[in-house]
């Protein structure tokens, strides 16, 4: 992440989940149900932001999962952990930027949730994510509870340092030519997935 980047987090993280309105339960549950998160499994949530997903996750994985929640914003971690801290001993938050210091461990299941638009190495962070950071049988997943429509339209709004989302079939090809095993899950209004391993 950038430092511009980072800033730009911190200052909205109080604001945050005030303005995640596409984020519903029933969206979240879909998404989560196309990704056949199990229980037992080892999760990573990468730009948990305030932590939307963790409570979905947990509840999936169960007592004998795990799920680490990692984000490069201090403001937007605080929060995830002010809400979700005391939880269990399964959730496992990390301040870091994951294109450059991935928590060294291998996950059933790796979510980019609303994040892709903020990769500045997408091709190289993928393939590091797959190779080295991936259990046999394990999935990365893109996801957002939206088309790129609803993204675009957002960072364009908010002037972020966020790059365009392209469609998901776009997108799709994209990490295809680039050597990427990649499949589109669902494209809707309600849910971008798409799965790579
Ligand atoms: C648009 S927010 C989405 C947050 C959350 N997933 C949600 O849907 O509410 C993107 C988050 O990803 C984090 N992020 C972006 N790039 C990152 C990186 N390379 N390493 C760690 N966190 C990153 C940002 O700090 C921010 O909290």
């Amino acid at each position: 992440m950038t430092r511009q980047e980072i800033d730009f987090f911190n200052k909205i993280a109080p604001e945050w989940d005030s303005m995640e309105v596409r984020s519903l339960p029933v969206r979240i549950n879909h998404i989560l149900d196309l990704m056949q998160i199990e229980p037992g499994m080892n999760v990573a949530d990468l730009g948990t932001g305030t932590g939307v997903l963790i409570p979905y996750l947990l509840q999936r994985v169960g007592s004998h999962g795990r799920v680490t929640a990692v984000d490069g914003a201090p403001g937007m971690l605080e929060i995830a952990r002010a809400k979700y801290g005391k939880s269990g001993d399964n959730l496992t938050f990390l301040l870091a930027d994951f294109e450059e210091n991935m928590p060294v461990d291998r996950y059933d299941r790796i979510i980019l949730y609303c994040v892709y638009p903020h990769l500045r190495y997408p091709v190289e962070t993928l393939r590091n994510l797959i190779d080295h950071h991936l259990r046999p049988g394990g999935y990365v997943y893109i996801a957002f509870p939206n088309d790129e429509t609803f993204v675009n339209h957002i960072h364009g709004e908010k002037k972020s340092t966020a790059d365009m989302l392209p469609s998901a079939p776009a997108l799709a090809l994209r990490l295809f030519d680039n050597g990427f095993n990649v499949r589109v899950v669902e494209y809707s209004e309600d849910a971008y997935i798409i799965r790579l391993n």
